[in-house]
């Protein structure tokens, strides 16, 4: 397996092997983190990572991921960069990669990060785009796994905006592990027929099925892992929230709603979330339309079952395995 000098732009363009190998080497690199150990395995490299969505666990892991593989980090935020308004994407990237080894980048349209990685001889690792956030996918299949000690066999349910980059990004990986999808939200936000099309035929090869439904009752019974996300996303319009109510209130995830699955099921989200009323964004919510929580509850949210915060943790493991396993010449061999 060489994995050396590639993009990391989205699941599918991984063999299931080599999705499994990054989730083994971020295990060791997890390993590594709690034992203390030098993984410091790039004392000469830098790294620049562009950000035109503000991020939290995202630009931390992958500072934290570059650290601690030794190199140096360069973060430009959406204000610190020529990119798109003064300069063209191709010329940036052209640019970052004479003096980055590779380059991260969350923003907008998939295009744009397509259009990077063309462009740059380095390696481009997509941070999120309005179509999907794979470094996600990632962190959330090491903690599943590392939660049931298996990934095959298992049934995951994104619950809610099922259309969005999350949610697009879960069904690759899922297909790619065989691990069943559940997609359960509104008809109005169902995942698009192209990736439900290209995602199944991966599904069945490795035994697993993808569902795409608006009825709550397909969850009964059958669901390892319930999953959900914002109702609205960044860089959508605020004035979309009364609609995104209207349409996902009955698919917020709370008691009622995890009685249907598993009693052995654990509840994840991506973060950040809206569970309380701690959050500016919240509270405007709450001034507008009454609700106190969104897509899931805070009984939910802080439950045994909700493992979220392993799986932020996880994000900065992963991450870490994808920067390594893209920089480092496989000749060498892990050390
Ligand atoms: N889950 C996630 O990507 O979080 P940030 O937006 O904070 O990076
Ligand atoms: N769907 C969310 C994910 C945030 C990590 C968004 O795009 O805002």
């Amino acid at each position: 397996m060489n994995f050396f000098g590639k993009d990391f732009l989205r699941i599918l363009d991984f063999s299931e092997d080599e999705l499994h190998y990054m989730l083994k080497v971020a295990k060791k690199f997890k390993e590594y983190k709690k034992e203390g150990k030098n993984h410091k395995f790039f004392p000469n490299k830098n790294i620049a990572i562009v950000f035109e969505k503000t991020s939290t666990r995202t630009r931390c892991s992958f500072e934290v991921a570059g650290y601690d593989l030794g190199m140096g980090v360069t973060y430009l935020d959406p204000s610190g960069s020529q990119m798109g308004h003064k300069e063209s994407i191709a010329d940036t990237a052209r640019v970052l990669s004479r003096l980055y080894d590779g380059i991260e980048y969350r923003g907008f349209d998939q295009s744009i990060v397509d259009e990077l990685a063309r462009y740059s001889d380095v390696p481009v690792w997509n941070g999120l785009t309005d179509e999907c956030h794979p470094t996600q996918a990632l962190g959330d299949f090491m903690t599943i796994e590392e939660h049931f000690g298996k990934l095959n066999g298992l049934t995951v349910a994104f619950v809610g905006d099922t259309r969005n980059n999350v949610s697009n990004s879960l069904m690759a990986m899922s297909a790619k592990m065989g691990v069943n999808f559940i997609a359960c939200g509104p008809s109005e936000l169902k995942p698009s027929d192209a990736i439900v099309e290209k995602c199944k035929p991966i599904a069945e090869k490795n035994g697993a099925t993808i569902t795409v439904t608006p009825n709550l009752e397909e969850l009964n019974g059958r669901v390892d892992v319930v999953y959900t996300d914002v109702w609205l996303s960044l860089g959508e319009p605020q004035e979309k929230w009364g609609e995104r109510i209207n349409l996902l209130r009955p698919y917020q995830v709370n008691k009622e709603l995890m009685t249907r699955v598993k009693d052995t099921a654990i509840f994840l989200h991506c973060l950040p979330s809206f569970h309380d009323l701690n959050t500016s964004i919240a509270k405007d919510v709450n001034k507008n339309f009454g609700l106190n929580e969104m897509e899931v509850t805070n009984e939910v949210f802080e439950s045994d079952k909700s493992l979220v915060f392993e799986q932020a943790e996880n994000r900065m493991h992963t991450i870490k395995s994808v920067m390594f396993l893209t920089l480092w010449d496989s000749s060498t061999g892990l050390k």
